[in-house]
């Protein structure tokens, strides 16, 4: 497979302003790409710096050890970041980061690359599996599941209103042959979907929905997002930036969740530890302007969010 492949980090700035880079601090980005961003951070760190990569994509992975073979502030890992303790412990044990980075979903690579099967605009394999050799493609949960459970992956992970017409059109079809290719299920969309929403491919939803369930990326984000809390130094900053509103609904959550005292102590004059605020909110969700988002369409809807580990004194 290609390495190559141009990918165009969003929001640069707004990140590298948001993990507040110190020369000597210490980094993950845990979602790699073609490392745009970890290139940035890089740049601003010096020999006592460090920077964890994490992609579970090894065709992202291989780009990052060719990038910086030879470069001792850096550690790459092929791994899912949900493990992130896991590989902070296999460069130090009970390493924490100054900053850790999340731009999550798919890089352009992978969308262009027609044999991931991302796509519904370049006819290949129905595959989207970020991790190419883990886990069940897209081709074997349209083949294998039910209509109904069809339908709540699309109607949950896609928010798609015809979701039932177009499992039952699936399950219709596939008793004649099954779907094989990015094409194949594209067309039927188009074809049992009626109605269409401006500038959209009938199909966005259906292929957003799958690849979120082949990847399981909803469940790693909340796992990712609760490893964060122990791993992230006392003021360390969490910065991620979310796609679509399932994923920024999670995000909201988790740093609105742990910003505040639980609420079975309020009011009272003293907070166990635990119950403690663990995070400070930076700003508000942060977008891109319309000169990004001109130059780069897949800004259009990124949305940085931003917290701050406090330190226990703070926090009590
Ligand atoms: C939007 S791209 C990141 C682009 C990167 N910031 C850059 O500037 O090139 C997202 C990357 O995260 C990876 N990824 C998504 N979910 C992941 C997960 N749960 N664990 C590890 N990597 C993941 C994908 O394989 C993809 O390479």
């Amino acid at each position: 497979m290609d390495a190559g492949g141009e990918h165009a980090p969003v929001l640069l700035p707004q990140v590298l302003a948001a993990l507040n880079v110190r020369g000597n601090g210490v980094y993950l980005d845990a979602t790699f790409g073609r490392g745009g961003h970890a290139e940035a951070i890089l740049e601003n760190l010096v020999a006592g710096g460090r920077l964890v990569c994490i992609d579970r994509d090894p065709v992202a992975v291989a780009e990052a050890r060719r990038r910086f073979a030879g470069d001792a502030r850096v550690s790459v890992f092929l791994a899912r970041f949900s493990s992130l303790a896991s590989c902070a412990d296999r460069v130090e044990p009970g390493l924490k980061f100054d900053g850790m980075l999340f731009d999550l979903g798919v890089s352009s690579p992978q969308l262009d690359d027609a044999r991931r099967g991302f796509s519904f605009m370049r006819d290949g394999p129905l595959d989207m599996r970020m991790s190419p050799a883990e886990g069940p493609s897209a081709a074997d949960i349209v083949n294998r599941l039910p209509a109904a459970e069809l339908a709540r992956i699309f109607r949950e992970f896609g928010e798609e209103r015809h979701a039932s017409r177009i499992a039952r059109a699936i399950v219709a079809d596939r008793a004649t042959r099954p779907f094989e290719r990015t094409s194949e299920l594209a067309g039927l969309i188009s074809r049992v979907t009626r109605s269409h929403e401006r500038g959209k491919h009938p199909a966005t939803r259906v292929f957003q929905a799958l690849r979120i369930y082949v990847n399981g990326e909803l469940d790693e984000l909340e796992a990712a997002l609760e490893a964060s809390l122990a791993r992230l130094a006392p003021r360390g900053r969490l910065v991620v930036i979310s796609f679509h509103s399932l994923e920024d609904r999670i995000v909201k959550r988790f740093m609105r969740r742990h910003a505040t005292t639980d609420p079975v102590y309020a009011g009272l004059p003293s907070v166990p530890r635990d119950a403690a605020p663990k995070l400070r909110l930076v700003g508000r969700g942060v977008t891109a302007d319309e000169m990004e988002t001109a130059r780069n369409p897949r800004a259009r809807s990124a949305r940085l969010r931003v917290a701050e580990r406090l330190t226990e004194e703070l926090a009590v």
